[in-house]
């Protein structure tokens, strides 16, 4: 039993450590879990349910009159923000762009995990 709840901790450490190294390149503005706290963007917990905007943050007026015509961040939506995040929505405070397709579908899975499932 001993071992068996070794492995199981160890399992569940290396998939929190490949999980963060996509979040890595997010982490220094923006926290996860459940009822972190905001740092220089919001908080992105259920982020992929939860809507466009819908934190608890002063979200710059760009982005909150582009929210109101897209309120559902969508794997598609996602991955245009993250391509090139102020092409998608000019005017935004966040300035970000990763081009590897694969990469940013690595944090998107990362994203729909860290959230209630649906
Ligand atoms: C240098 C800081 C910075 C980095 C790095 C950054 N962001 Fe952001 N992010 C922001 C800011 C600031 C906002 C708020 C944008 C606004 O109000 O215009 C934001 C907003 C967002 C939103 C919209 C949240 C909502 O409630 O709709 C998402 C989603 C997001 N970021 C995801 C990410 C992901 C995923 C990464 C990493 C791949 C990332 N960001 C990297 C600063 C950053």
């Amino acid at each position: 039993m001993k071992k068996l709840l070794a492995t199981v901790a160890i399992v569940l450490l290396s998939t929190t450590a490949y999980a963060d190294k996509a979040f890595k390149k997010c982490a220094s503005c923006h926290s996860i879990e459940e009822g972190g706290k905001n740092k220089t963007g919001p908080n992105l917990w259920n982020i992929m349910n939860r809507g466009t905007a819908q934190g608890d943050y002063k979200y710059s007026k760009k982005f909150s009159a582009w929210a109101e015509e897209n309120p559902e961040w969508t794997p598609e939506l996602m991955h245009a923000w993250l391509e090139n995040s102020k092409k998608l929505v000019k005017g935004t405070k966040m300035n970000f762009r990763e081009k590897k397709e694969a990469k940013r579908q690595e944090i998107i899975d990362y994203l729909t995990k860290m959230g209630i499932e649906e």
